[in-house]
């Protein structure tokens, strides 16, 4: 048996175990002394790299420079003479001598980690503190050869037994969204909040080590990838959501995936104000459309952020509604109490034996009596169970791929959704978010996300612009005079609309009063809502006393 092997024996006996791992964040625990901190530095002077990267060209251009990891682990964003940007990782390199004492340590890790005795253990605790006395050990042994740096030995150790191996600083590095590796041979891209899609200089050297890899990332989240099954949709330790192929079964060059990865700190509907995705004005009227459980649909393309939004919209439900949720891979994450979150099952055999998919959920989901049913994304059969949900008084939330309200509506009505026409309208309010272009103050293009159209649904094929985005001012246009949903909350509750529309008004004022507060954490704004549901007079004086 290969040391590798023997390694990822060690992980799938570990990982299968206990699911629940948490990523480790940056704050983990190497000891960090001056000594390291001056051999970083020679080292990045040097430009000594592992051999996994491959170095900074001379003639390129650094335009942006930051630690992910001080002082192991530092991202440059470079360009190089043709005007392309590269994303670069540099991490500390270890000596010959640090490298062979490094690669004793994992070895005696793989045979000293014992079978753990409960589930409830975190495992990549027992991993470290394993690690440590290993680690002490062997400076007892070495405590006659000079220029060890024990803490680089450990950085390398926990990088790649409980990190993320090689890609472990792209992790660690808020402005990464997604990570892709295409097959073995070819940079890994990542996607930059603030530079888009760049390649990386990291790369698999050959198709081993990047299948390798991939059995470690199905290890880590507790799940199977083979030849027999290659295909795995999951939730990697930390949240990140993993999407990879195995050897050459479906993907012709080979092992590939993709990482779409969690964010500590989800985006809440304050963020999105403050980001300009949305307008205080239309986030306040979805807020109130809602909280009448009026049902929504957001559309936009991959990665256009349809679950972000559907996540920010939801933590404005009425903290009394009983909310249940289903997805495929579960993003979801709501301040409520009362919130069934349920996912869906693959069949691991292949042949649908034990499948719990969406359409088994949203069934099983009326069961709970909710008031809102939420589903991550409609994409076939479970979409008719949802509609019929929604038929039957409940309120619902999805979202769907689609560049438009006339593209949704046919994907809608064709096959395998195969909503009836006469359906369509019992959504009541549909979005679109985009990825676009804007300029910012010093006339530069620089990518954003904004929600470009808000339509309700008057009948099939008939749709009222309520709100849109207008691109060249970078501003939104929104007209609820316009609204027929507001019609409708005022038919049912009696209430006239301008009085309704003065409760939107209202909403704003917390909203924006929150966003001129920069309280747009999770709980800020998960508190101030639940204030305002609670007892909105003393809200609403609370900020005009405020500002
Ligand atoms: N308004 C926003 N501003 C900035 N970043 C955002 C915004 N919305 C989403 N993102 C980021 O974009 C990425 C993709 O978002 P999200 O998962 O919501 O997209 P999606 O449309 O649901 O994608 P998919 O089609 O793959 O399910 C995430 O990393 C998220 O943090
Ligand atoms: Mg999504």
């Amino acid at each position: 048996m290969s040391k590798e092997n023997r390694s990822l024996g060690l992980f799938s006996r570990i990982f299968r175990r206990n699911k629940k791992i948490v990523q480790e964040q940056s704050d983990a625990s190497v000891e960090v002394t001056l000594e390291d901190f001056k051999l970083a530095q020679v080292a990045r002077k040097e430009g000594r790299f592992t051999h996994k990267l491959y170095s900074i060209n001379p003639g390129f251009f650094v335009i942006e420079s930051y630690p992910v990891y001080e002082p192991f682990a530092y991202v440059n964003i470079v360009e190089d003479p043709n005007g392309k940007l590269i994303y670069e990782v540099q991490e500390i390199s270890l000596t010959p001598e640090e490298e062979r004492i490094y690669r004793e340590i994992r070895e005696h890790l793989v045979w000293e980690l014992k079978p753990i005795a409960s589930l409830d253990v975190d495992v990549a605790n027992e991993i470290r503190k394993t690690a440590r006395r290993i680690i002490k050990e062997f400076q007892i042994r070495f405590t006659r050869t000079p220029g060890l740096s024990w803490s680089k030995i450990m950085y390398y150790v926990e990088r790649d037994v409980i990190g993320f191996g090689i890609i472990d600083p792209v992790f660690r590095d808020r402005y990464i969204e997604d990570i892709s590796c295409n097959g073995p041979r070819k940079p890994v891209y990542v996607w930059h909040r603030k530079y888009e899609s760049m390649p990386t200089n990291i790369e698999f050297p050959t198709e081993e080590e990047l299948d390798e890899y991939i059995l470690k990332l199905a290890h880590m989240a507790g799940k199977h990838i083979s030849v027999a099954y290659p295909i795995l949709d999951t939730i990697l330790p930390g949240g990140h959501r993993l999407a990879a192929t195995f050897k050459k079964e479906v993907s012709t060059a080979g092992s590939t995936f993709t990482i779409r990865k969690f964010s500590e700190s989800p985006i809440t509907i304050v963020d999105m104000i403050l980001f300009r995705t949305i307008s205080p004005e239309i986030a306040a009227y979805f807020w109130l459309a809602m909280d009448y459980k009026m049902t929504t649909l957001i559309l936009g393309v991959t990665g256009a952020g349809k679950t972000t939004t559907l996540n920010a919209l939801a933590t404005l439900l009425r903290p009394t509604y009983k909310i249940v949720t289903i997805e495929d891979t579960p993003e979801i994450r709501l301040p409520q109490d009362n919130w069934v979150q349920l996912v869906s099952r693959p069949s691991y055999v292949g042949s649908g034996v034990g499948e719990i998919s969406l359409f088994h959920l949203v069934k099983m989901a009326l069961r709970y009596r909710p008031d809102v049913i939420i589903v991550g994304e409609v994409r076939g059969e479970e979409a008719y169970v949802l509609f019929q949900a929604i038929a039957t008084g409940h309120s619902g939330m999805t979202t769907l791929h689609a560049e438009n309200i006339d593209a949704a509506v046919k994907r809608l009505t064709s096959p395998p959704m195969n909503i009836p026409p006469s359906y369509i309208p019992l959504v009541n309010i549909a979005m679109v978010i985009r990825r676009v272009q804007v300029r910012d103050e010093k006339g530069r293009l620089r990518p954003a996300r904004r929600i470009t159209n808000v339509w309700e649904i008057k009948g099939y094929e008939d749709y009222v612009e309520i709100a849109r985005w207008r691109p060249l001012e970078d501003e939104f246009t929104i007209d609820l005079g316009r609204s027929i949903i507001l019609d409708k909350i005022s038919d049912l509750t009696g209430l006239s609309k301008e009085s309704l529309i003065e409760e939107v008004e209202r909403r704003k004022k917390i909203l924006q009063w929150l966003a001129s507060r920069k309280l747009s954490d999770y709980k800020s704004v998960a508190l101030n809502v639940y204030s305002y549901y609670l007892d909105p007079k003393s809200m609403l004086r609370k900020i005009e006393e405020s500002s």
